[in-house]
């Protein structure tokens, strides 16, 4: 039995819930009753539609657990993007500690990043003899950018231009700032760097870089990226031997726009798989954030608090039905609150291995019994619809574990530029037992706790 409540399916929704509202005489119904807050017609309308009685006990168990606790006690993940602030990096502890029940899911960025900088580098030292196109003595790489303000985003610029040796310091770390145009080497954000193979020195040089955003204000833009690569083609693409992406959505489109048909490697972030694919057709290579791991986490913290279990239940520790991680996929800070993916680097060497990228992590693939771990419904939002990372791998990973942990989850669509646009469909948050958010902006975490909260 599935039971997901799909944004797309809203007028269905509301069409069912007002059946279901007419015919409530128990169910889960006795949880939305008890419910004293919810006294608007809106929030009821706004019911998820399969409320009408086929959650059995269960869900009646689950809705008045829900009706018992407050908004703000309720369970809560932040997920894909940390509460922080989006100038200095600096994490957002009222946001991560706003209940005993608050946590973040992300990936090891560093890591993740260090690891993107060194196959970069690992793949100009293996093919230095046809690396340099047109012979100039300078391998030339041009960056796309996701999002200035994303943490993620700022440590994969930093790890690129690492290996690469083309960071300045700022601020005791490497600068992240877009240098636009550098096809001369004068941008002081970025320096040239050199790179030594069988006794030959060559410079490298960050030609350009920029972030990816579009007019609305959408990060992370693809299409963005597909129009930059074709500017920076038409005025020095000789000189470009590189592409890198801060994220696969870009790098591909890049690739399809230009890179494949002359040939030259593009290294991207997220190992969706249309990048893995593209592997066998030239793109450099791709890291993967084992979000097949995250997804599996974003919910198991969920399912864990609701329960009122041992945080570490089915991560560290196996629960009852087997399920376990091994520390060598992730890594939990405590002060933080946070849970960490770890990532790894996928080449031609590996790629057929991560062909299919929203496959479900093995280890924790087993069903929970819904006996001793009921139905609950979760709120759960992705910043933006259109993101290529998490629609055509987050969301489908997920969509897997919400089955196997039984929990209901609602998926609703950002447009990726107005917190607004999402936080209005948090209308009613006295329906859902636990709440997973992904923000358009690090550092909006109060449009949505302020929402919890009253
Ligand atoms: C992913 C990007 C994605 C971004 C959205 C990053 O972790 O790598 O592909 O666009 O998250 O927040």
């Amino acid at each position: 039995m599935k039971k997901k409540f799909v944004s797309i399916t809203l007028a269905l929704v509301l069409g069912l819930s007002l059946t279901a509202c007419g015919n409530s005489g128990g169910g889960d119904k006795a949880g939305n009753n008890a419910n004293t807050e919810d006294t608007d017609n809106k929030g009821d309308a706004e019911e998820p539609a399969d409320d009408g009685g086929s959650d059995a006990a269960g869900s009646d168990a689950a809705g008045s657990d829900a009706s018992s606790a407050a908004n703000k006690d309720k369970p809560l993940v932040w997920f894909n993007r940390q509460p922080s602030n989006s100038s200095t990096g600096e994490l957002d502890s009222a946001a991560l500690n706003f209940n005993k029940d608050t946590y973040y899911v992300g990936f090891d960025a560093n890591q993740g990043a260090e690891l993107q900088g060194t196959m970069v580098k690992e793949y100009i030292e293996a093919n230095i003899d046809k690396i340099d196109r047109n012979g100039d003595g300078t391998i030339g790489y041009v960056l796309a950018i996701g999002d200035i303000g994303h943490n993620d985003s700022i440590a994969r610029t930093r790890g690129v231009r690492k290996a690469l040796g083309t960071g300045v310091e700022k601020d005791g770390n490497i600068n992240s700032d877009p240098a636009g145009t550098n096809t001369d080497g004068t941008a002081s954000v970025v320096q040239d760097g050199t790179i030594e193979v069988g006794g030959k020195k060559y410079v490298v040089r960050e030609l350009a870089s920029q972030e990816m955003k579009n007019s609305a204000g959408a990060t992370w833009d693809a299409a963005t990226a597909g129009n930059a690569i074709g500017t920076w083609s038409s005025s020095f693409g000789d000189s470009i031997d590189i592409v890198v992406s801060n994220n696969d959505g870009m790098g591909m489109s890049m690739f399809n726009a230009w890179s494949k048909e002359n040939t030259v490697p593009t290294f991207g972030y997220d190992a969706n798989s249309d990048a893995v694919a593209a592997i066998a057709e030239g793109y450099g290579g791709t890291i993967s954030q084992h979000a097949d791991v995250q997804a599996y986490l974003t919910l198991r913290v969920l399912r864990n608090a609701l329960d009122g279990v041992d945080i570490d239940t089915g991560i560290g520790t196996a629960d009852e039905a087997g399920n376990v991680l091994t520390d060598d996929v992730y890594v939990y800070r405590e002060e933080e609150r946070s849970y960490y993916a770890l990532n790894v680097a996928v080449t031609a060497d590996n790629y057929q291995d991560f062909t299919d990228s929203t496959k479900i992590y093995e280890p924790v693939s087993k069903q929970l019994d819904e006996g001793s771990h009921a139905t609950k419904k979760v709120w759960l939002n992705i910043y933006n619809a259109s993101d290529n990372f998490l629609s055509s791998t987050y969301q489908p990973l997920l969509q897997n574990y919400d089955d196997i942990l039984n929990l209901e989850v609602e998926y609703i669509g950002g447009d990726g530029q107005t917190e607004s646009n999402i936080t209005n469909r948090l209308g009613n948050p006295s329906q859902y037992d636990a709440f997973a958010i992904n923000m358009v902006k690090t550092d909006n975490a109060a449009s949505y706790t302020s929402l919890l909260s009253q």
